[in-house]
């Protein structure tokens, strides 16, 4: 168990505080806020309990350069609105110089101050110690509570743990509670839904879960490359070529292990990507050779929905179909809606399915819905993920 904010004094210390602020943005305005509201239990303790407040994270890619379009000061201005606070924001370019020092050493205690995004310095990412130290030396214990980024081990991940006390912050906590306890302790039934595009992706996940879970579910656009694997014609499917053999042989591990795999039995095809293109349902088996499958079918949805009647644990990484297109998003809002009403733990993988669920209403009726897309995959894959493993273990 690592230790958290709650196991230190913080009371006039300068916290430096890593934040997963990567938030998505349309016209310089913030589209989904839910990265930030994640962050204020941690943000709000430290205030209350008199610490002060030195935020920082990172935007986009913007390759250790400038680029304003990544600015975080849209995202200081939320999070003021939501702390009810002034939010001093660092309009810093290189993230720390002199004037930076000053300001987060004159911090008062419950004052708030969010730095530029770090990935401004081209040093973040390649982890150098020097960057890492100029963040280091701005507080005087390190809270990483940026679960979407721990896995990525950066100066504000992980090098600064190098230089400083370093515990975890209560989203952090909480995301390694709910994954952590659904892969090492689960109420059975435990169900795996695994879908999206790529297989290639995924097999190390598909791997892990294989050896704990009781059922598997694939669905998605990954299904046809299971498919092609057991000798199906997939028409013009999303095919993963690379990963046809490594699909026959999870097939089998499946086999050996005892698990139950369900794969689609029939899909929802159309002749082009398009959410106008004329809808045809048909078994697995007769999909003609000038379609595309874009969703589950009926039968299989039934069969889904059957399995998650049964269910005590269930994780969800991965869309069932086109779910973006109204008319090839049925297959998705339905495991969606079984999961919904279910009575079981259901824990759903950042990305796609997150999305799925806000989309369709069903976010507060999932019992743990991960801010991580890439850091939740590499979770549920058994990873040890960097920016957590720095944190110093409860005695
Ligand atoms: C994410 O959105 O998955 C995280 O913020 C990590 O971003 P990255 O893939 O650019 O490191």
């Amino acid at each position: 168990m690592k230790k958290t904010v709650r196991d230190i004094e913080v009371k006039g210390k300068k916290a430096l505080v890593r934040c997963d602020f990567n938030v998505p943005m349309q016209d310089g305005k913030i589209t989904d806020d839910i990265r930030i509201t994640s962050a204020l239990p941690t943000i709000k303790y430290l205030i209350e309990n008199g610490a002060r407040v030195i935020l920082m994270s990172h935007m986009g890619r913007p390759k250790g350069e400038a680029k304003m379009e990544y600015t975080l000061k849209p995202v200081a201005e939320r999070l003021a609105e939501l702390l009810g606070q002034e939010v001093i924001f660092s309009s810093v370019p290189e993230v720390v110089n002199q004037q930076v020092i000053d300001t987060a050493a004159s911090l008062k205690d419950g004052q708030v101050m969010l730095l530029e995004n770090v990935r401004f310095r081209g040093e973040e990412t390649k982890n150098e110690a020097g960057f890492a130290k100029e963040l280091a030396q701005l507080g005087d214990l390190f809270v990483n509570d940026a679960f979407g980024t721990a896995h990525r081990a950066h100066c504000s991940t992980a090098g600064v743990a190098d230089y400083l006390p370093a515990v975890s912050g209560f989203l952090i906590e909480k995301e390694v509670k709910f994954l952590g306890d659904a892969l090492e302790n689960p109420e059975r039934p435990f169900v795996a839904i695994m879908g999206g595009a790529k297989v290639g992706d995924k097999i190390p996940v598909i791997e892990n879960l294989l050896k704990k879970v009781d059922t598997l579910i694939i669905g998605g656009g990954m299904s046809y490359t299971f498919f092609k694997a057991m000798g199906l014609e997939i028409g013009t499917s999303i095919l993963d070529e690379e990963s046809i053999e490594l699909a026959g042989e999870l097939l089998k591990k499946a086999e050996a292990a005892g698990v139950n795999m369900i794969l689609p039995t029939d899909v929802v095809c159309a002749k082009e990507f398009d959410n106008n293109s004329e809808k045809l349902t048909c078994e697995r088996t007769e999909i003609p050779a000038d379609r595309m499958g874009m969703d589950i079918g009926p039968k299989t949805i039934e069969r889904i929905r059957g399995e998650l009647s049964k269910a005590k644990t269930v994780v969800w990484n991965g869309p069932m179909g086109v779910f973006e297109m109204p008319n090839f998003a049925e297959g998705t809002k339905q495991v969606g809606a079984a999961l919904a009403e279910s009575d079981a733990a259901t824990i759903i993988g950042g990305g796609d399915s997150a999305a799925a669920v806000e989309q369709f209403g069903y976010a507060d009726k999932m019992t743990h819905i991960s801010t991580g897309g890439g850091a939740s995959l590499e979770f549920l894959e058994g990873k040890v993920l960097p920016g957590i493993a720095v944190l110093e273990e409860k005695e």
